[in-house]
């Protein structure tokens, strides 16, 4: 708290609010006391203004395109950090040493399986069933497995959950994969390292050994880097949300999981390579441009712009480079990627993106790397939701312990019809 305050001034009286600061960052002024004291709420559909709650865990700045986890810059982690590394970091608020992550790893792997019943539940699903769909489903149904893990009150529970969570996602999102394709579900493998793990049973077959081919490994793993964190977003907060009235965190992740599939969130990476195979030819991205900057016409450059970003998102970066570095090792030259660069290129020196700062957000070169790995382009979000798991249980742990945590209740600026009387059927 500072001794500052903003005066808010009504029908000839002064109210104060007190100016809170955090530790970098805009400082927000606190309106707890508003209604109360005006009978006014205020009103910010969006929350472009509002600071929902207090958090530790992530900070983005985005007028200078830095997003730090527990104060290390996202580059740094996607460079040299593995993926348990992260997730230990983002829920214990500190990189761990080397006995620590040990630990973790360990307790992870050993909680990869699942219970066998879930197998049937798959089967519930039509071959054809979006693998988001799937793993609304199944995480949903984690709470009905797991009875030992719900009781929010407990930290312990609530830390075996979260061990749940971040193990078991890779092996439901492979399995929603299997499913899709008609082959068998492989069984985890807590040999390998998380994302060799979730390769082998994504791509492997129990009929043959599988190698995990490492440029292809350290390049999910950037990805589930990348995208495991990123403060108050629109399903971290559905998290929050719907953990704030005491939900079990099973139910809560799979809230998460809906709300990331809409295309103005998680499912713009699968909307982004849709767009560019449309394209198809760099010879008509121009007649793209033109449709992006054209009022009347729906259409968006999918995987431009971003909510905070006002300049590169800095995620963005290290798909690109890391676009080129899985191309080379596979061997594929992808028409896709010349396409994507120079579709950047052109936006970012056309006037209407430069004024609006519409920058590549991550979304832009992941789809093209998860292509040339194999992926088909409806479990895109699916790995976004595998690896965003970790963030929003950090983000969820971190909600619970917080002593200022309530139910989150929105109010409203009513305009609808104020109170009548009832009229009967035939008098209307
Ligand atoms: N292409 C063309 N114009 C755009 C784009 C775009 N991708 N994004 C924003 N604009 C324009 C809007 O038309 C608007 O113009 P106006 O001021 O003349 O009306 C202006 O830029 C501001 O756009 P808003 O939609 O008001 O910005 P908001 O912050 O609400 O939206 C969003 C951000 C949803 C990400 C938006 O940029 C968008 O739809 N992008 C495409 C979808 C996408 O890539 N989403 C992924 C986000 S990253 C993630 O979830 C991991």
């Amino acid at each position: 708290m500072t001794d500052r305050n903003v005066t808010l001034s009504t029908e000839g009286k002064d109210f104060n609010y007190p100016i809170l600061e955090g530790s970098v960052g805009p400082e927000v002024f606190d309106v707890r006391k508003l209604y109360g004291q005006t009978g006014m709420f205020t009103y910010d559909p969006g929350f472009t203004s509002t600071a929902s709650c207090q958090s530790a865990i992530t900070y983005i700045d985005g007028e200078k395109g830095v997003l730090l986890h527990r104060g290390y810059p996202i580059d740094q982690l996607a460079e040299n950090s593995t993926f348990m590394e992260v997730a230990y970091l983002l829920l214990h608020g500190e990189l761990p040493k080397g006995s620590e992550l040990h630990d973790f790893t360990y307790t992870i792997s050993r909680h990869t399986m699942l219970h066998e019943q879930l197998a049937t539940f798959y089967r519930g699903f039509r071959r054809d069933a979006h693998p988001m769909a799937i793993m609304c489903g199944v995480v949903g149904a984690l709470s009905a497995f797991y009875h030992d893990s719900t009781d929010i009150t407990d930290p312990e529970q609530r830390m075996i959950a979260s061990h749940r969570l971040i193990a078991k996602m890779p092996t439901i999102a492979a399995m929603a994969y299997k499913y899709s394709v008609g082959q068998p579900f492989l069984y985890p493998d807590n040999s390998l390292s998380y994302t060799g793990n979730f390769l082998r049973m994504t791509f492997g077959v129990p009929a043959e050994p599988y190698a995990v081919n490492p440029v292809v490994e350290r390049a999910m793993r950037r990805i589930f880097i990348l995208h495991a964190d990123h403060e108050q977003n629109a399903s971290t907060s559905t998290v929050r949300l719907a953990g704030s009235s005491g939900a079990n965190p099973f139910a809560c992740i799979a809230a998460g999981i809906a709300c990331l599939w809409g295309p103005a969130h998680g499912g713009a990476n699968e909307a982004a390579l849709n767009m560019l195979r449309e394209i198809g030819d760099v010879k008509r991205i121009p007649e793209y441009i033109a449709r992006a900057k054209d009022k009347d016409d729906p259409f968006r450059l999918m995987g431009f712009g971003h909510r905070v970003y006002k300049n590169f998102d800095p995620r963005a970066k290290v798909m690109k480079a890391t676009a080129d570095e899985v191309l080379k090792e596979l061997g594929k030259s992808d028409p896709v990627l010349d396409v994507a660069k120079e579709l950047e290129q052109i936006a970012l020196s056309d006037d209407y993106f430069i004024e609006k700062k519409l920058y590549p957000n991550v979304d832009f070169y992941s789809g093209v790397i998860l292509n040339a790995i194999g992926f088909p382009t409806d479990m895109f979000t699916a790995l976004f939701a595998l690896a965003r798991t970790v963030g929003w249980v950090a983000q969820w742990n971190e909600m619970i312990s917080d002593p200022e945590q309530k139910i989150g209740r929105p109010r409203q600026l009513y305009v609808g019809q104020p109170q009548r009387d009832y009229v009967p059927v035939d008098k209307r």
